[in-house]
């Protein structure tokens, strides 16, 4: 049996949709299916703009132009993460400070945030690692008497709860990522929330290539122009409309990444304890979206034997995130072993397992006693 480590979902309606785009005449960005799209998650959601986006990337993008980022600009990210939370900043010049993570959600670590901030300090980037919200009341207040910016790259965490509130509406902007490994996805795409109506007006003419284009089209000026800097950050209308098949299948889609998390922590729960492994940890005050299961190894020997192990058996494990400190780039800017130490640990440890809306119990099963019988 194969068991790849990702399976790209299809909801059902994709097909469908893409030719009502086809046919409507309107297949490059801002078509209906963008605006229904838009409409869905800023219903749902309670925020008050939403901007679909090429990607998270892009949208991470739109969030250091938005805050005018400059060189010389510190931006604090979290060390243990996808490289575009910090890459989208450098790119306007800023300097990633980089911070470490809690050990039990693994995410950004609030006690050592405030020593963190300096008067160059113009973001504090958060990742809700896995869907798990960051400690976003410590976060929030931190920031806020410090005057500084708050966004969250929710690229895992779309439909997670934070103390019953959704993940992507505490800072001023978030983003979201529809890329095919997510829950809710379109190949390749993502989202801005922007939450702080402030900055509304210049998303959209970042958004539209520096353009009032928007405008023009709901006839608020008679000719658009360039006006700001931006570039061309919107999908076409053709993966919005793969992209609204699948929201509006959220609650199936949900329903199915539950029972394939749910059955991971009900048979490797005993496993883990007697093993020295650690399986997730999902605090009481915070709803995840199950968007990945990961086990944390007790050693990187024990990691990458449990990897080798399950990949002779077509079963596909996964590691990452090699922390930003300790990359080329993350050393280039000042990064050095044991900055992060939490961050560093984690990442030799930590592996996940296959995770797709269509895996079945059988499958399941197969991962699992493969993995009972693993003993390095
Ligand atoms: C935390 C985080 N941020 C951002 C991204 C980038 O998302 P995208 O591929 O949509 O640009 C990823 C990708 O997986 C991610 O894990």
């Amino acid at each position: 049996m194969h068991i790849p480590f990702n399976k790209p979902y299809v909801a059902g309606r994709e097909v469908e949709y893409i030719a009502e785009a086809l046919r409507s005449g309107h297949v490059s960005g801002n078509g209906s299916f963008s605006k229904k799209c838009h409409a869905y998650l800023e219903q749902f959601l309670g925020v008050p703009n939403v901007l679909l986006t090429t990607s998270c990337t892009h949208a991470l993008e739109m969030c250091a132009l938005l805050l005018n980022i400059q060189p010389g600009d510190e931006v604090i990210v979290p060390s243990f993460t996808f490289v575009s939370t910090c890459n989208a900043f450098v790119l306007r010049g800023a300097r990633p400070v980089f911070s470490d993570i809690r050990p039990d959600t693994l995410n950004m670590d609030e006690s050592t945030l405030e020593r963190l901030i300096t008067p160059r300090t113009k973001a504090i980037v958060v990742v809700h690692y896995a869907g798990v919200g960051c400690e976003m009341d410590a976060i929030l207040e931190i920031a806020g008497r410090h005057g500084v910016p708050v966004i969250e790259d929710n690229a895992h965490g779309l439909f997670g709860k934070y103390r019953g509130t959704y993940l992507g509406t505490f800072g001023c902007l978030a983003t979201q990522s529809f890329h095919e490994t997510k829950n809710i996805h379109c190949g390749e795409g993502g989202a801005l929330l922007i939450n702080d109506p402030q900055y509304s007006e210049r998303a959209e003419i970042i958004w539209e290539k520096g353009t009032d284009r928007s405008r023009f089209f709901r006839g608020q000026v008679d000719k658009y122009s360039w006006i700001d800097i931006g570039s061309s950050y919107l999908p076409a209308d053709i993966l919005a409309a793969f992209l609204y098949a699948q929201l509006e299948a959220q609650e199936q889609i949900q329903a199915k990444r539950w029972r394939v998390w749910d059955y991971y922590h009900r048979t490797l729960d005993d496993w883990a304890g007697a093993n020295q492994v650690r399986l997730p940890i999902v605090p009481e005050h915070c709803e995840h979206p199950c968007h990945m299961f990961y086990l944390l190894m007790p050693s990187l020997e024990r990691r990458q034997a449990l990897i080798a192990y399950l990949k002779q058996r077509d079963i596909l494990s996964v590691f990452h995130y090699l922390p930003l400190h300790l990359s080329g780039m993350g050393q280039r800017v000042g990064g050095k072993k044991g900055d992060c130490p939490v961050a560093e640990d984690v990442s030799d440890r930590l592996l996940r397992l296959p995770f797709y809306n269509d895996l079945t119990e059988f499958e399941q099963s197969y991962v699992v006693k493969a993995i009972h019988e693993f003993s390095g």
